[in-house]
């Protein structure tokens, strides 16, 4: 079958679960294309795939601006079927929510919905998870990916159930309405750690970073991905107001993913707090996986 993967990436997480699924469905004998956003991405020819997959990072509780900018865009044959795979650093039922405007517009251009799949992905705000966890991430995403391809080939389509709460407070709390944009008016460079490599102008998304006279200058266009930041190898660049929530520098998903499991899991039944609502997510995962491939954990 032939599959046109279409995701939105700040800090590559997404892409790195994108090729992670390319990957997976081409080992499955499929064929991939895939289409990243940008600013002024030109909208994909959909004709000829039997399915579309949309990847996308959860924006406090919602999808990206950006992306549900760009699908606006897209034509699609009619019956085309779709699947969703989105990421988020945790799994707290809000999240449940943010596939609402996509879904909203597919079912109004009569697609066919074909599956929804939440992976976890190390959090590039807040906080930087540590390592061990993101082992146990990207072991438990490998299982899931796995369930993803054999829903798809088996015509499965499982749903992620919001409901009103969620989507009112998911609506409420869209932070890059206006908040990328008001936020970019406190951006700063600090000139002292500051080595003029350009990096953060040459990946921003929204084209919205110059080099001017040896100075960082920031738009007002601003995605609030964070690659900027997260990427800079002199952590020269100050968010904003959510500079105490910075997080900088790559956690090299391919090297660990590569390193296995962590020599002890890094959550159980014991964890507690910000933890616990990994629980369920990643028991649901072994279970699933165990009963579509017979094995154990
Ligand atoms: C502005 C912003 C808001 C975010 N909001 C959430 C959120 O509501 N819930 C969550 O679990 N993670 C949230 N995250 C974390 C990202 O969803 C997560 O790290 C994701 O894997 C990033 O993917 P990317 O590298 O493809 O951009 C947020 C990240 C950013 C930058
Ligand atoms: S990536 Fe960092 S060090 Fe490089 S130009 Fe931008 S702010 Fe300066
Ligand atoms: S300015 Fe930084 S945070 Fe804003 S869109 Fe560009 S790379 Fe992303």
């Amino acid at each position: 079958m032939k599959f046109l993967l279409i995701y939105y990436t700040g800090t590559f997480n997404t892409r790195f679960l994108t090729e992670r699924l390319e990957e997976a469905l081409r080992a499955h004998g499929h064929e991939t294309n895939r289409v990243e956003i940008r600013r002024n991405t030109p909208p994909a020819e959909t004709n000829g795939y039997d399915f579309i997959g949309f990847g996308y990072p959860i924006y406090g509780f919602n999808s990206p601006l950006p992306f549900n900018r760009y699908v606006q865009k897209l034509k699609f044959p009619p019956g085309q079927k779709f699947f969703i795979y989105k990421n988020s650093g945790e799994t707290f039922a809000m999240n449940n929510a943010s596939s609402r405007i996509l879904l909203r517009r597919m079912k109004r251009r009569k697609a066919v919905f074909a599956g929804e799949y939440h992976f976890v992905m190390p959090y590039n705000i807040h906080f930087a998870y540590e390592r061990n966890f993101v082992r146990e991430i990207l072991q438990k995403n490998e299982k899931l990916l796995e369930i993803l391809v054999h829903g798809l080939e088996n015509g499965n389509a499982p749903r992620i159930k919001s409901n009103p709460v969620y989507n009112i407070a998911s609506a409420a709390v869209s932070v890059q309405k206006a908040g990328g944009a008001f936020n970019s008016f406190f951006y700063r460079v600090d000139p002292e750690k500051c080595t003029r490599c350009g990096l953060c102008a040459k990946n921003c998304p929204e084209d919205n970073i110059r080099l001017e006279n040896g100075k960082v200058r920031f738009g007002h266009r601003c995605d609030m991905c964070m690659r900027c930041s997260f990427f800079c190898p002199a952590n020269a660049i100050k968010i904003g107001l959510l500079e105490g929530w910075k997080v900088n520098g790559d956690y090299r998903l391919g090297e660990i993913l590569r390193e296995g499991p962590p020599p002890q899991p890094y959550i159980t039944e014991h964890s507690r707090g910000f933890y616990s609502c990994f629980i369920r997510h990643f028991a649901k995962i072994d279970a699933d996986y165990e009963k579509l491939f017979g094995e154990k954990n």
